[in-house]
């Protein structure tokens, strides 16, 4: 029977680019998909920009823009990224729309209505130069429970500690600088507390996976606090009803954004929304998500929909987070390869087969291991499955006519024993096994081009007696590669188009059950070309790939203008002519370097600095450079960095130390 499914992936935030790891994400969502569609069940796939919150308001204040005019830049470079690697969204919608305001405001009506939702005075931080209140994120300062300096105002990244803002020693303002200053606000809170038995049984009714459903009970037992959300102006978001200058929290209407999606859908294409979100819904619901941020979905979702009275989710599926030659990616740390930047040098098809090979349905991280992404690619892919198209298609163009044999011949038992094994291939898609789905895959590319070894079609040609096993070799070889081309569709979606162009037929599940006989085929012509090894490799040398220790690596993923600061502001930063004493590599740290810097103080600075890439440590010693010298100490994994040097840097790669001229001695100022 025909299913009815609605598929939504998480939804990007609109304040920075797409990288790799997003792409994990909406590569496996979009493999399910297409296999869904594949299996002819009706399945819609929607998504949307996350628009709102204070990032993307402070971020369009620095590049003198609205942050509309923002939102509608990044949701036109989202979708060209996505399109790009061939994420087929049935709509890709926004969280800064009509549907979502109404759709927020009406669920936060129900939730009100129904007294689920408390208003009382808490106390903020409030950043009096920048005339905001600071989300936790936003205020830096000394850890309370281990004294690292310099850490996020909600979490400790030396020691792991978690605890309000209020609880840092000496915090600054990370927007402005200024000490946040307490000040009392009317804040809504969630009473997510009123959904606590309903939901501890939810969680264990197979929504969700057993590990996840065994981490949200941990949370369970610190008993579940009310949620706040709202925020104070000035803030982009949605306004709360009957409330003058508050707003919804960015991800109370980030949830209801899938709800906004689907009714623009909907709209479109004359569907009926109920049937996908209604309390009587027809439709399955599936969010595939990160396991960053299964609290919401699997927390504050379904008691949001229960407390408003629309359906719960079918499933959630988390996975786990992409690093890159294992170590982690990081969004503040511009540590990520962008999804633009990848497409610059390689086809998506490279990256889908990658990431398929190496997911399953639990929520492990996934390495992008560069060697490892080469042999897949050009190995696997390429080597063994559209090389198999290559073995046969040249003879039946040259012998006959380019059209297939009239009968697979004594042969036809392999087809149809190796065709025989989709239902086993289906099932490992369907349940997100998709690393054993390509193995099997492989596993029948390699049986087909055995196949060919053992019948040898280029000795079958010599001889004019074996036309007809020439033939139907040849057919049967073809078949196999429709088989396999059909098998991967929805991880290579490109590669099937050029391959249904190729084959000139559509790549239909039920088809595979007759084989293709006594069919014209196109010339083959390269359905994918391997990867050169220097395209691999200039995606590892890219600069925002880097560390951001040097502010090159930084700024080269986001080249916006930034505002204009006063001569004071400038001069906060004391910018010292250093002497490199010493460099060294960092052991399990691919990029960085351990400098020792002499600044003219009485022990030299140890900074750690990403730019092994582009300097042998031995050539760096005794040369001058310039570092920021009151840039507080940050706790790294491999030791404290007290500074930063300065270096050059472009999106196209390269690294460039800054040096004075000759005469300039260690500790003077530059400025
Ligand atoms: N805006 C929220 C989601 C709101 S859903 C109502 C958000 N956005 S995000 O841009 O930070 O992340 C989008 C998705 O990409 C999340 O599911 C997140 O887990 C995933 N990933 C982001 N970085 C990732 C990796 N490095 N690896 C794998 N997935 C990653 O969260
Ligand atoms: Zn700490």
């Amino acid at each position: 029977m025909k299913r009815k499914i609605l598929v939504t992936s998480a939804l990007p935030y609109a304040n920075g680019p797409l990288h790799l790891g997003h792409l994990v994400e909406y590569t496996q969502t979009d493999i399910w998909v297409r296999y869904q569609r594949l299996r002819g069940n009706d399945c819609i796939y929607v998504c949307a920009d996350d628009a709102h919150g204070t990032p993307i308001m402070l971020r369009a204040q620095s590049e003198g823009i609205t942050p509309e005019e923002l939102v509608s830049r990044m949701h036109g470079e989202h979708l060209r990224d996505f399109t790009a690697f061939g994420i087929s969204f049935d709509v890709y919608h926004s969280t800064h729309s009509p549907e979502n305001f109404t759709i927020s405001q009406e669920i936060y009506r129900r939730l009100r209505n129904r007294e689920h939702i408390a208003v009382r005075e808490i106390e903020q931080a409030y950043d009096p130069v920048a005339g905001i209140f600071l989300p936790d994120r936003f205020i830096r300062g000394t850890c309370p429970s281990c004294g690292a300096p310099d850490q996020y105002g909600d979490n400790c990244e030396a020691c792991g500690a978690t605890y309000s803002p209020t609880d840092l020693l000496n915090p600054v303002s990370a927007v402005s600088g200024a000490v946040p200053e307490r000040r009392p606000a009317e804040h809504y809170f969630f009473r997510l507390s009123d959904f606590g038995e309903f939901l501890k049984q939810w969680i264990h009714n197979g929504v969700l996976q057993p590990e996840m459903a065994n981490k949200l009970d941990e949370w369970f037992q610190t008993g579940l606090s009310d949620w706040d959300i709202s925020r104070d102006a000035p803030y982009f978001g949605i306004p709360i009803p009957d409330a003058p200058g508050k707003y919804f929290y960015v991800w109370l209407d980030a949830l209801p954004g899938y709800m906004a999606a689907t009714r623009n859908w909907c709209d479109t294409h004359g569907a009926n929304f109920d049937d996908y979100w209604g309390p009587d819904a027809s439709a399955d619901v599936y969010h595939f998500i990160g396991k960053d941020i299964i609290y919401f979905h699997a927390l504050f979702w379904p008691a949001m929909l229960k407390g408003a009275g629309f359906r719960l989710p079918t499933g959630i599926f988390a996975h786990g987070f992409m690093t890159v030659n294992g170590s982690k990616m990081s969004k503040s740390r511009g540590t990520s390869i962008t999804a633009a930047q990848y497409l610059q040098q390689l086809e998506p098809e490279f990256l889908r087969y990658y990431f398929a090979s190496k997911l399953n349905s639990r929520v492990e991280d996934i390495d992008l291991s560069l060697e490892d992404f080469f042999q897949k690619g050009n190995g696997d892919l390429v080597g063994k499955i559209v090389n198999l198209a290559a073995r046969a298609a040249g003879f039946i163009h040259k012998h006959f006519a380019g059209q297939l044999a009239p009968s697979l011949g004594e042969d036809a038992g392999l087809y149809e024993k190796l065709s025989e094994r989709r239902e086993e291939i289906g099932t490992a898609f369907e349940s997100r096994e998709y690393g054993r789905a390509i193995r099997e895959i492989l596993n029948i590319a390699d049986q087909a081009n055995a196949y060919v070894d053992a019948r040898a079609p280029w000795l079958l040609a010599k001889d004019a007696d074996q036309r007809t096993t020439l033939h139907q070799v040849c057919t049967v070889t073809l078949n196999c590669f429709r088989l396999l081309a059909t098998l991967l569709s929805p991880v290579v979606p490109r590669l099937a188009e050029r391959s249904m162009a190729f084959l000139q037929c559509t790549l239909d599940w039920d088809a595979l059950e007759t084989p293709l006989l006594g069919h014209a085929i196109q010339v083959y012509d390269h359905l994918l070309q391997r990867m050169e090894k220097a395209g691999v490799e200039t995606l590892i040398q890219i600069p925002a790939a880097i560390p951001a220790d040097t502010m090159a690596g930084k700024k080269a993923s986001e080249p916006t203008v930034a505002p204009d600061i006063s001569i004071g502001e400038f001069s906060r930063v004391d910018l010292r002519i250093a002497r490199i004493l010493s460099a060294e590599a960092v052991e399990g740290a691919e990029k960085l370097l351990r400098l020792q810097l002499d600044i003219g103080e009485s022990r030299p600075r140890i900074v750690f600095a990403g730019i092994k890439n582009a300097y042998t440590p031995e050539n760096l010693a005794g040369r001058l450079t310039v570092m920021v010298a009151n840039l507080s100490p940050r706790k790294m994994r491999f030791g404290i960095s007290e500074g930063m040097v300065l270096a050059a840097g472009g999106a196209e790669g390269g690294l460039f130390l800054l040096s004075p001229d000759s005469g300039a001695e260690p500790g003077m100022k530059v400025g």
